[in-house]
């Protein structure tokens, strides 16, 4: 990616405006339950710490239509200063006195959190006057939030927008992302196999169109498999699936061929739960009474054998209900097989990431993704106006 980063500013006493995605998950009492999106940009913000800049992290929360006390970003200012091992300011808004004082004390290599972005509605409004605000904070603005680089909210594109001819540079996270999910994508080393699973062919469709212009083999699970099942005129049972997606699902047989590969056999239940009564039909052959639930042992073995010899993998979606043992086996088998191949993998945000960390084989592939639409989005060879617009290498 030709985009300039982070490491190609000095950021020694200036004001480094920095786009996060804190957007972590939260249990009831508000504790984080999973911080991997704050830790990933760790490297971000340690560089213009350790350089002797000034910080301005802002993030959104959930989807707020205004201020609202659930969704403060405090909590995650919190959970920062301790990885961080330093104290981390909060100020209580975005625009107003709160960060304007606390902007204004801040040391060399010090750091402060603004409040929740979508607490103002010029944040979705993409507001002039209040992006303005925000970009007159600082002398750089920085693009590290991944998970949100689908979207055009004012922190995303009007802010850097309105720096004028002030840097606006993407952090570590944004360029790793991007290197995997586009670049690598686009100059694979073959073979090439993704795998994608999930509920909904109408979440994959420009995933799968995109990916079977370029990848070797398209592996197909999850409940979306059901809808192609139907398409090729076989028996889905009480399975999930989606009647309207039926003749887009037979475009798509259309149009892989041989490259479009789906399960030949499938794991059914006769209610949704791991206690219910269970067997493994051929696909396409589901009993009234029964649902998939999962790809049954020969489709795992089948696509643990193609991912064995693999050079690149992406893989996006479980390939059953994967939270709801036995029906977790498919996704083991596909997850291990992925971790044991020496290929390049890339595992997409949200489920997957899920899954992948989970069964715990985080660590032996290449990438895992923060962003959940985002990668989506990627993945389907889309361009984000949020890092086109930033400055050239
Ligand atoms: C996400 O988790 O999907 C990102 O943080 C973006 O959030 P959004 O879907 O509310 O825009
Ligand atoms: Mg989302």
């Amino acid at each position: 990616m030709a985009k300039k980063t982070i490491a190609d500013i000095d950021p020694k006493g200036k004001v480094v405006l920095m786009r996060v995605d804190f957007n972590v998950p939260q249990d009831e009492a508000g504790a984080i339950t999973d911080d991997r999106r704050i830790r990933m940009a760790l490297p971000s913000i340690e560089s213009v710490l350790n350089r002797g800049g000034r910080l301005v992290l802002m993030s959104h929360l959930g989807q707020p239509k205004g201020p609202d006390a659930k969704l403060t970003l405090k909590p995650t200012a919190a959970r920062l200063s301790e990885l961080l091992g330093k104290p981390v300011a909060f100020a209580a808004d975005t625009v107003g006195d709160d960060a304007a004082n606390k902007i204004k004390a801040l040391k060399d290599g010090e750091l402060v959190v603004l409040e929740n972005v979508r607490f103002n509605a010029g944040e979705k409004a993409g507001d002039p006057q209040y992006a303005g605000t925000l970009a007159g904070w600082a002398d750089v603005y920085c693009n590290d939030a991944f998970g949100t680089c689908h979207r055009t909210d004012a922190s995303m594109v009007a802010v850097p927008l309105a720096m004028g001819s002030k840097p606006k540079v993407v952090g570590f996270l944004v360029a790793k992302e991007v290197q995997y999910l586009s670049d690598t994508i686009a100059n694979p080393r073959r073979p090439f196999v993704a795998i994608l699973g999930g509920a909904k062919v109408s979440d994959k469709i420009n995933v799968i169109n995109n990916l079977l212009g370029i990848c070797d083999y398209v592996l197909i699970g999850g409940a979306m498999a059901y809808t192609f099942s139907l398409a090729r005129g076989g028996k889905t049972g009480g399975s999930r699936v989606e009647l309207d997606k039926v003749d887009l699902a037979k475009e798509l047989i259309a149009k892989g061929g041989s490259k479009l590969m789906l399960p030949v056999d499938t794991h059914c239940g006769d209610a949704f739960s791991s206690a219910c009564n269970k067997q493994v039909v051929k696909a396409g052959e589901i009993p009234d009474g029964w649902e998939g639930f999962d790809i049954g042992p020969e489709t795992a073995k089948k696509y643990a054998e193609l991912l064995k010899d693999a050079k690149t993998v992406v893989w996006n979606g479980p390939m059953g209900v994967f939270e709801m043992p036995p029906f977790d086996e498919g996704t083991k088998i596909v997850a291990k097989a992925i971790a044991d191949s020496d290929a390049t993998s890339i595992i997409g945000g949200g489920d997957s990431a899920a899954a992948i960390e989970q069964l715990g084989f985080a660590d032996q592939v290449t990438h895992v993704s923060t962003g959940g639409g985002a990668s989506l989005s990627m993945l389907e060879g889309q361009k984000f106006q949020a890092v086109e617009l930033l400055d050239d290498k």
